[in-house]
């Protein structure tokens, strides 16, 4: 076992030296504020994705100060798209902690980092090892599955067991005297060929000493015992506008929106007709005393998230008269262009093609 836990650790760093050829604009960063940019945004967004939000981030904000400076609206509407917006809020927190008690001064210690808000094992282990050459393994599913596959391990990975497990793997093949080459490789290698799906065995240097290779168990490997159920949410959002005026809130709950903008909702356990909607008591509420037109009905919307599919429609809508719905303000259309709403609205904004100063 000793043997093939060096020959991996062995094996990886030289593929990182000859082969790994792939580039990212983090990739070889000293700078812990700028790591930490780059590994919030990666954490539940695919690199292809998280790119160019980095590079945005950095050159709107290039030191803590500024972004702990920023309007939260702001940095809210650069993050727009990349979802989970807690970690968005978080940053924003971790930032102006960092900014004005710690001067600016990132953490050294892996601890310290820990302590920091939206800052798990994970990228505590990340930026410790990247800015710091400090020894902790990062851990995550992808690491898991390489595991996995290596030592042809099938305890579940989503198990306490197979947590614990892994965990202790992944910190005993560490390459102690070179944590951060070893972390990004081990990222890159899960990314570029020990992928989830078609792993490149064939040019894999790690083959010849792969036990689920050998025992043909790549493709079974990595064990979950939990399927995610996803919830199923339909979401009728009503446009109400008149005058240049349209009704918006904030979100205010704490889930995946919080902080967010969006239009009047009205949510349903299940697909309703318009003709349906409009019989609803929460329809009713808001408009039983006034009368409306309906301007443009949209095509059906579809989101997946990793815990939810989302399905719902627009409906463009104006009031007779003046009117208010509770919890929502008026805001001048031309103004709604600066705000950041979830990717669910702007999907259907982009496809109307309307400019948000247009609207
Ligand atoms: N995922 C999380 N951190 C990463 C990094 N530094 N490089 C590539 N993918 C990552």
């Amino acid at each position: 076992m000793e043997e093939l836990q060096k020959t991996f650790t062995r094996l990886l760093m030289q593929w990182n030296k000859q082969t790994n050829k792939r580039d990212m604009p983090w990739k070889g960063e000293k700078d812990p504020y700028k790591i930490w940019l780059s590994e919030i945004i990666l954490q539940q967004t695919r690199v292809e994705q998280g790119w160019s939000y980095y590079n945005n981030f950095i050159e709107a904000f290039p030191t803590v100060h500024q972004l702990a400076a920023a309007p939260e609206d702001k940095v809210f509407k650069l993050w727009e798209g990349l979802g989970y917006y807690t970690r968005c809020k978080n940053l924003i927190t971790t930032a102006k902690y960092i900014s004005k008690e710690l001067k600016g001064v990132f953490p050294i210690n892996y601890d310290s980092i820990l302590q920091l808000k939206g800052i798990g094992p994970y990228t505590a282990a990340a930026i410790a090892s990247f800015a710091y050459n400090l020894p902790y393994a990062v851990v995550d599913g992808n690491v898991f599955r390489v595991l996995a596959r290596y030592f042809d391990n099938d305890t579940p990975t989503d198990s306490n067991e197979g947590k614990k497990l892994f965990t202790e793997m992944a910190n005993a093949l560490l390459d102690k005297k070179n944590p951060g080459i070893y972390n990004q490789a081990l990222m890159d290698f899960g990314a570029v060929v020990c992928k989830p799906r078609q792993p490149l065995c064939a040019n894999c240097p790690l083959q010849k000493n792969c036990c689920g290779f050998a025992n043909d168990k790549v493709d079974v490997l990595p064990v979950k015992e939990k399927k995610i159920v996803p919830k199923v949410r339909w979401l009728y959002y009503l446009i109400v506008e008149r005058a240049g005026k349209t009704l918006i809130r904030k979100r205010t709950q704490k889930d995946i929106w919080e902080n967010l903008y969006e239009f009047v909702l009205l949510e349903h356990t299940g697909a309703v007709t318009i003709d349906e909607l409009q019989q609803l008591p929460a329809f009713k509420k808001m408009f039983g005393n006034t009368g409306f037109s309906i301007n443009t009905i949209s095509p059906l919307y579809n989101q997946k998230l990793t815990h939810q599919q989302l399905y719902g429609q627009f409906i463009s809508i104006t009031p007779a008269k003046k009117m208010l719905i509770d919890g929502y303000e008026e805001v001048d259309r031309k103004s709604l262009a600066a705000l950041p709403f979830p990717k669910f609205i702007t999907s259907y904004l982009k496809d109307k093609n309307v400019s948000l100063n247009l609207l």
